[in-house]
């Protein structure tokens, strides 16, 4: 068996406050996309709106550039899993269920959340997916406490996932994040517990299942060697929050 080696980073006081600010930053622009997103609005418009609000917080989005990704923010509608291009082209409507991923770099620092936006009126299926998927995140969260494993949150996340019947995808998942905007280790939510590194106080790294409706089948669109889809076009939601471990257990850096 092949073991690769992880460098998980321990951050120090001064690091953990130059993230927890920018994840402030983070959250205040989730929230003002909170605000405003709504049906007839395209993922063009959510993007300068996380574009604009970045830039007048002091920070920059982390994705604009990144390996080539074009846009400030990633929008994930329906049945795309992650990595969707905001685009003129995409009017939310009324029903759709869309994932906001906003990352942000202040003061050399990154944090990186998102959330899930029902569109008007959602179906009762499409609202329990989102209801569940966030359950499964705050599953994670509570396994987050020095001496506990990667391996036993991930599992935490799957099983609630499981046992709403639902699949969780297996080929993405969280990482380590602080200094860089993708930092060791991969973080799976299809583990096994007791797996994985042991949580020591100063690890930053984010919680962010994709979780989805039918299969756990996904596909990358070949016309722009991002967006991620759902293979049996069914629904998948995401939520993501950034935590550090701390003596005790774990904190919030970004929502
Ligand atoms: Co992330």
């Amino acid at each position: 068996m092949k073991r690769v080696r992880q460098n998980i980073r321990i951050k120090t006081k001064e690091q953990l406050q130059g993230i927890r600010e920018s994840g402030k930053r983070n959250i205040e622009i989730l929230d003002t996309v909170a605000e405003q997103i709504r049906a007839g609005m395209t993922t063009e418009e959510v993007n300068q709106i996380v574009y604009g609000k970045t830039r007048a917080l002091g920070g920059m989005p982390a994705p604009l550039n990144f390996q080539g990704f074009p846009k400030s923010v990633c929008t994930s509608v329906n049945n795309q899993v992650c990595h969707g291009i905001p685009s003129n082209e995409v009017v939310l409507m009324e029903g759709d269920i869309v994932n906001v991923d906003v990352s942000t770099i202040y003061q050399g620092y990154f944090s990186d959340s998102s959330r899930m936006f029902c569109i008007g009126e959602v179906s009762p299926e499409a609202e329990r997916l989102v209801t569940v998927t966030r359950e499964c995140m705050e599953e994670g969260i509570k396994q987050v406490f020095p001496g506990n494993r990667f391996g036993t949150m991930g599992n935490a996340v799957y099983r609630h996932a499981r046992n709403n019947g639902y699949t969780v995808v297996r080929q993405i998942g969280g990482h380590g994040v602080g200094l860089e905007f993708h930092e060791d280790p991969f973080v799976s939510f299809v583990s096994k517990a007791g797996s994985g590194a042991v949580f020591v106080p100063g690890m930053v790294f984010t919680i962010e299942p994709m979780v989805n409706q039918g299969r756990n089948q996904i596909y990358i669109d070949d016309s722009n060697k991002w967006t991620v889809y759902t293979m049996d076009r069914k629904l998948s939601a995401q939520w993501e929050v950034t935590v550090a471990v701390t003596e005790t257990g774990y904190e919030i850096l970004a929502y």
